[in-house]
């Protein structure tokens, strides 16, 4: 009897889920959770291992049978992003989504990832953003997700400098329009010795996964400058270490981007917003 209870009640629950590839280390599920319980909302969040061949399918029948929303993530951000019929002016300036739900019967799209880092930055790292000098390293899809946010923030100068050169040409240009009153420039690696210094040094690489990055010169960082990977892990990262050697004292990883980024996302779902910090704390705990 209790059974057929709890049964009937979870099928009524509202169904979220992450979708990625791989997906079995996300800890959305344990943040959308802690933002239910804290707002009182009944809900069920999954994980869906993703699929390159039917991945717009499975969304969609996701939706189709009852799903409320969707976060997702690495490798299909860009795909969510295309085959939403609404798309936010940030995700179509990130040229990606991480954020999906239905508004009638249309499908809309939102990123969150670069509200997520600013709010990080500036809430819980205590960051001053306005009039900021920023370094940016890497050009992918991280990178691109996150511009125009910090440029909405107020910092000053933007720099970005990636191994390839010509990506990160091809995003400046990309994104310069989108970026009013933010000075936006691309960078070799090389040209980092005299560039510097810096306020805030972001890494945007893949390098957090697995990797070295090349050489950072010494004096990358002002002297309060802070250190910050978008990227996370049980152990410093590859770039954090390279960065305390260097002389940053301010170190932060992507953990707080990943609460944030989530809170903003569930905010859009259910038009409350989810106080992030004892999330954080758990996670790190
Ligand atoms: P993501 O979506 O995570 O940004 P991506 O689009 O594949 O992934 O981009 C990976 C970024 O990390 C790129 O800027 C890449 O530099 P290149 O454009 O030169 O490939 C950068 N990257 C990956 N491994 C790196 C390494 N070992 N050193 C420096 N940059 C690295």
């Amino acid at each position: 009897m209790a059974r057929g209870w709890f049964t009937l009640e979870t099928e009524l629950m509202l169904r979220y889920a992450v979708i990625g590839r791989p997906i079995a280390h996300s800890r959305s599920p344990d943040i959308h959770r802690a933002f239910a319980e804290q707002t009182g909302k009944a809900l069920h969040y999954d994980r869906i291992e993703g699929s390159a061949e039917h991945f717009e399918q499975d969304v969609r029948r996701f939706f189709a049978t009852g799903g409320s929303g969707l976060n997702v993530t690495l490798p299909f951000k860009e795909r969510a992003r295309a085959m939403a019929d609404r798309v936010s002016v940030r995700a179509k300036v990130a040229g990606a989504a991480n954020t999906l739900g239905m508004q009638g019967h249309d499908l809309w799209a939102d990123n969150t990832d670069g509200i997520g880092l600013v709010r990080d930055l500036m809430d819980n790292l205590g960051r001053v953003l306005v009039g900021a000098r920023v370094l940016m390293l890497g050009a992918g899809g991280a990178a691109r997700g996150v511009v125009q946010p910090l440029a909405q923030a107020g910092v000053a100068a933007l720099h970005i400098a990636n191994r390839t050169e010509a990506r990160a040409r091809h995003l400046v240009e990309d994104l310069v329009g989108a970026c009013p009153g933010m000075s936006l420039q691309h960078h070799a690696w090389q040209a980092l010795d005299w560039l510097a210094p810096f306020d805030v040094v972001i890494n945007a690489t893949s390098t957090a996964v697995g990797g070295e990055l090349p050489k950072l010169p010494t004096g990358l960082f002002a002297s309060d400058g802070l250190a910050y990977d978008m990227g996370y892990g049980s152990e410093p990262t590859p770039f954090l270490r390279v960065a305390a050697e260097i002389g940053a004292v301010r170190l932060a990883d992507g953990l707080g981007m990943l609460v944030e980024q989530a809170a903003a996302a569930f905010e859009l779902w259910h038009d409350v917003r989810p106080d992030t910090k004892p999330v954080i704390d758990t996670l790190r705990a």
